[in-house]
């Protein structure tokens, strides 16, 4: 499906995030996952679960069902799972075929957030999870929090093909973060195995209205933006700006923050979207987390808005690409690449 090739999908082996960690409690929380319903919550003792979210008596979502100690018990007529999926209950009856069990997702938490992995549960290695200091995380000083979780009408790839070409900042955001230099300065980009990494400088802009807003700096600045794509689903990105030459504090860090997107499939038209972002400014943080509602809006209807005309229109048959798609049309080329991968070990995975 669009963007990618006919029949392509999602990446089915590789990390997304599917929660906050501090937001998962032992309680259920239904969600999709590359059109999948899954059920999570976390045991007693702390450790996250997820499991299939569809009864296999009669398909209820088991997310509507209630939690006795560690064990779903179905809302419908009572079947019970336990936390690895097997069932221990069926009402009336003490024969329990092998057939009812559910699909157990392995998951990790990891940083502020718990990831899941659609996959052949053999390949999920932890490894392949973000390194928390490359991505900004754990960063001398930075706090991070949690900021918005959303669920789009959109499907996940126009989200991150947002999040990969920012020159739609100088447009889509010129009331906030972007600046006309982001849509002409030409970012620089390197590419790793699962990474595609850009930065774009722009020295001597106007600082964006964000600077002027909340901290009451009005002048010319330098500016560094960046954003690392891991893939298949989380965006760490930064936003650095400096006093330009010949300003009395010239080189001296004006603002520094962090940000992190993570997005994940839910259904073929629907996404997750999980912004987080971090500072040693914990006043900055809580600004930024008001501040920064009005911009992430504009992206999530950008998102969405696009979604709405593939829907009516039909999907396109082609489209112009301008220079600066680089970094997005690399970040589809590098999913294809990978479901392709997928599909070569086991046909019609994708
Ligand atoms: S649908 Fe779950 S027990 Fe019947
Ligand atoms: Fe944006």
């Amino acid at each position: 499906m669009y963007p990618f090739r006919e029949g392509y999908f999602a990446v089915h082996n590789g990390w997304y995030v599917i929660a906050f960690a501090r937001d998962l409690k032992h309680e259920l929380v239904g969600r999709w996952l590359l059109n999948e319903p899954v059920v999570l919550y976390r045991r007693e003792d702390g450790q996250p679960v997820a499991l299939s979210g569809l009864c296999p008596h009669r398909f209820f979502p088991l997310a509507k069902g209630r939690l006795v100690g560690d064990d779903i018990v179905c809302g419908y007529h009572g079947f019970a799972f336990d936390s690895g999926g097997r069932c221990t209950d069926i009402p009336g009856q003490s024969n329990i075929p092998a057939t009812c069990k559910l699909r157990r997702y392995p998951v990790a938490e990891h940083g502020i957030w718990i990831w899941i992995w659609p996959g052949d549960p053999d390949k999920a290695d932890p490894a392949l999870l973000p390194d928390l200091a490359d991505i900004g995380h754990t960063a001398d000083g930075f706090i991070v929090e949690p900021f918005y979780e959303h669920e789009l009408k959109a499907r996940y790839q126009l989200l991150n093909d947002n999040l990969m070409d920012l020159s739609h900042l100088a447009f889509l955001h010129s009331s906030s973060i972007g600046v006309p230099e982001n849509a002409t300065v030409i970012e620089e980009l390197t590419e790793g195995p699962r990474l595609l990494r850009s930065r774009r400088t722009m020295n001597k802009t106007r600082a964006p209205p964000v600077v002027k807003e909340t901290q009451g700096y009005d002048g010319v600045v330098d500016q560094t933006n960046g954003m690392d794509f891991h893939a298949p689903g989380l965006h760490a990105g930064f936003a650095e700006m400096r006093y330009p030459d010949g300003h009395e504090r010239a080189e001296e860090v004006l603002r520094r923050i962090n940000v992190f997107h993570a997005v994940t499939p839910a259904t073929r038209n629907s996404c997750y979207y999980f912004f987080a972002m971090a500072s040693k400014d914990t006043a900055q943080i809580e600004r930024m987390r008001e501040y920064l509602k009005k911009t992430v809006a504009e992206d999530i209807d950008a998102s969405e808005s696009i979604e709405q005309m593939l829907a009516l229109h039909g999907e396109p048959q082609r489209e112009v690409v301008k220079y600066s798609d680089r970094n997005a049309v690399r970040g589809r080329m590098l999913l294809q690449k990978m479901m392709d991968a997928e599909s070569a070990a086991a046909p019609n995975a994708s």
